[in-house]
């Protein structure tokens, strides 16, 4: 009976594995924003301080773009429902009205959603970042952390489709005593990451690129991760590669000595969950710091931590850091072909938290509120013009 029904879920898991490994292989070309008029941003405020953090940032992407507002050149669209509320109420992690506005979009910039576990007041549904970094196919989720003063610039290509959050909310309980997760490689989703992170070590000038697993352990998946690193890096001979294990590199990022020689930092989803926290913690918080999630056809741009419950819960979700979306709008500009207005709100962001720092978010009453820095960053941004 507990084999059967095992084997019948080892099936259909596995069916669907190759049926994305299929659609993976059909997607080909990349979407070209150039060709595209208007282009369109959708902003998906999200749960928690959500809401907060994005308005800030669309505040300040209405004061930078407003010649391209005023063209038609770029389009912003409002996307509410993706809140906690909606998604236990439909009980989808994305419910379908609201995937369908959001495939309508050519980019999104989204802020954090609540992800329930098991126990809490909400249903226990699929997070809705999974949920969209699949549905969209967004596999390259870019976590730049970069600390001037100790000579730290890294960019971490984390892989965002697959590993252990792929059939995350799909491991099966046998009985009481049992249950099994299940974790996924395969050789399109590993080689189109590891391409992306060579890719961008040869366009940045970078040279170096190091991957992260645990393939002396997750032999299966894990090592087909690093073997595909190994040839992939033949094809790359002016970039110098390198691999590390998940832990000593949790350990190695602490090291003030060797840490300055990593640059690009490639690694299967969850060690790139958990590094990412880890090294943005160095350069001021996970407040402070902001993504790119990349596909083919849509990209998606977003703050690296979560929702922050408690800080609503206790009244601080105005005093929330808003420089992580910040700091994925400049991502977002870079990214549809914007390079010069990019540069600009991270020249603003550089002034407004390393050089001048007038303001100062400690995410309490004793800091500024996300409000005061928005209007501290558009400041920043007509002194410049
Ligand atoms: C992140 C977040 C998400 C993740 C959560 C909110 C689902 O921690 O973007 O790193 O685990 O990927
Ligand atoms: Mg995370």
């Amino acid at each position: 009976m507990i084999a059967e029904k095992l084997q019948k879920h080892i099936e259909t898991l596995i069916r669907a594995q190759y049926q994305r490994i299929e659609k993976m292989k059909e997607d080909k070309e990349f979407i070209d924003y150039a060709a595209l008029s208007p282009i369109v941003v959708g902003l998906i405020g999200g749960d928690g301080i959500g809401p907060f953090i994005t308005n800030h940032t669309y505040q300040v992407l209405k004061s930078l773009l407003s010649k391209e507002l005023a063209e038609g050149k770029i389009v912003f669209r409002q996307i509410d429902g993706l809140t906690i509320e909606n998604r236990a109420k439909a009980a989808r992690a994305i419910p379908e009205d609201v995937l369908e506005e959001i495939k309508a979009c050519h980019v999104l910039l989204k802020g954090p959603t609540t992800t329930p576990r098991a126990g809490d007041k909400w249903k226990n549904i699929e997070s809705a970042n999974v949920a969209m970094r699949r549905e969209l196919d967004l596999f390259a989720n870019i976590r730049p952390v970069r600390v001037p003063e100790e000579d730290i610039d890294w960019v971490f290509y984390r892989e965002n489709t697959e590993g252990s959050y792929v059939l995350g909310s799909h491991g099966i309980c046998l009985d009481d005593e049992l249950c099994m997760d299940f974790t996924v490689t395969t050789k399109e989703g590993s080689e189109r990451i590891l391409r992306a992170a060579f890719d961008y070590a040869v366009k940045s000038g970078k040279n170096r690129v190091t991957a992260v697993t645990k393939a002396n352990i997750i032999k299966a998946t894990d090592g087909k991760f690093l073997e595909l690193a190994k040839v992939i890096a033949k094809e790359y001979p002016s970039v110098e590669f390198d691999d590390w294990y998940v832990d000593i590199m949790a350990a190695k990022l602490l090291d003030p000595k060797r840490r300055t020689q990593f640059k690009v930092i490639v690694l299967p989803n969850l060690y790139g969950d958990i590094l990412t926290d880890e090294a943005a913690e160095l350069q001021g918080g996970v407040g402070t710091a902001g993504s790119a999630n990349l596909g083919k056809r849509y990209a998606m741009f977003e703050a690296i931590h979560g929702s922050a419950p408690r800080m609503v819960d206790e009244g601080r979700a105005a005093y929330a850091d808003p420089s992580s979306m910040m700091r994925a709008a400049v991502m977002m500009l870079e990214h549809i072909g914007y390079a010069q207005q990019a540069l600009e709100l991270s020249t603003a962001l550089d002034k407004a938290l390393v050089s001048e720092k007038k303001m100062v978010i400690t995410g309490r009453q004793d800091g500024a509120t996300s409000q005061d820095f928005c209007n501290y960053v558009i400041e920043l941004l007509n002194e410049s013009k």
